[in-house]
């Protein structure tokens, strides 16, 4: 999408860190923001500081892991204009512990609002989109956890595979379309998600040494890369439609050691006479063109 000019882009999580930042960043190439989160109040403020700053925006009410939320948010949208940008970046901590102890809830929560949400997401926007006769845009914001799992919560960092997954899926079905998307995966950004989460998880709050981690993420988080930057990156991989949106590139050693212990995992075949799966002919009936590129062709 060359040119963001009057085009309405709907933004959940969009009240703080780097829903707000990106919201900015595309409102100042003429974009028309929409602030989708489930704080309304504070959606609603932020959208009053993009007004005062010249910015053609609106901020509304809406719990993305809820599917009966979005026929409202949809509804309201349609009324400001019609979506040719959609950012599903809304996201919350998984919780930690033993994976053995988890509380199912935190689980689901964890899931609901960091992966299902962007299906209801595209079952609201992205058949319009689709229709548009003129460029779109579609980013989900996943993370570099999900390049590099460290030794943090395994609801979130599997959470975030699936945004990915969702993402490289998409990818495909896309390929043919004027639909352009992208996948942010940022390293440490200083947000308040660790406050966010701890406010918005169900059940009783983090104890003991889960809520020490908690803590210890906060400092860590607090020294991150400033959201700002990280939205006016989103804005530039829109305009130049680039599918992985990569921040922090310390990350990529780390990347490194671990595509080569994938690529390093593969040997002989399991059943050497098997004459092996038809990889052109996977990637032709998907009508992926893209993927020829990634094999080499
Ligand atoms: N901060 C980081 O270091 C970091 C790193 C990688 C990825 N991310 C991802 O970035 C995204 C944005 O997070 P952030 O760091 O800006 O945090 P943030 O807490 O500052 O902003 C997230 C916003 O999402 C909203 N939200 C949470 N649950 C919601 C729900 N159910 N419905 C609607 N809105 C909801 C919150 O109210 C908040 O305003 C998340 O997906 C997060 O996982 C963050």
């Amino acid at each position: 999408m060359k040119d963001l000019t009057g085009k309405t882009a709907f933004v959940t999580g969009g009240a703080s860190g780097i829903g707000l930042e990106t919201a900015r960043a595309l409102a100042k190439r003429g974009a028309r923001p929409i602030l989708a989160d489930i704080e309304g109040a504070r959606a609603e403020a932020a959208a009053a500081e993009l007004r005062a700053e010249g910015a053609d925006a609106i901020g509304l009410q809406l719990n993305v892991a809820e599917e009966a939320d979005w026929a409202r948010a949809g509804d309201a949208a349609a009324k400001f204009g019609d979506v040719r940008i959609l950012f599903s970046n809304a996201g919350v901590g998984g919780g930690s512990g033993k994976f053995e102890d988890y509380d199912t809830e935190v689980w689901r929560w964890a899931y609901a609002v960091n992966a299902h949400a962007h299906l209801y997401a595209c079952r609201t926007f992205l058949g319009a989109m689709k229709a548009a006769e003129e460029p779109c845009h579609l980013a989900l914001t996943s993370s570099m956890v999900a390049i590099v799992p460290p030794p943090i919560s395994v609801a979130y960092i599997s959470s975030k595979f699936a945004t990915l997954g969702i993402a490289m899926a998409l990818r495909n079905e896309l390929a043919d379309t004027q639909v352009g998307i992208s996948v942010l995966c940022p390293g440490m950004s200083a947000t308040n998600i660790v406050a966010t989460t701890a406010k918005l998880r169900p059940g009783v709050g983090e104890q003991g040494a889960a809520a020490q981690t908690a803590q210890n993420m906060s400092g860590v988080l607090a020294g991150g890369m400033s959201a700002a930057k990280i939205g006016e990156r989103v804005a530039r991989a829109i305009e130049a439609d680039e599918f992985f949106i990569f921040t922090h590139p310390e990350w990529k050693a780390m990347t490194e050691v671990q595509f080569a212990e994938i690529l390093g995992a593969f040997g002989e075949s399991a059943d050497p006479g098997y004459r092996g799966d038809d990889i052109d002919g996977l990637i032709a009936a998907n009508g992926a063109k893209r993927m020829n590129v990634a094999v080499g062709k």
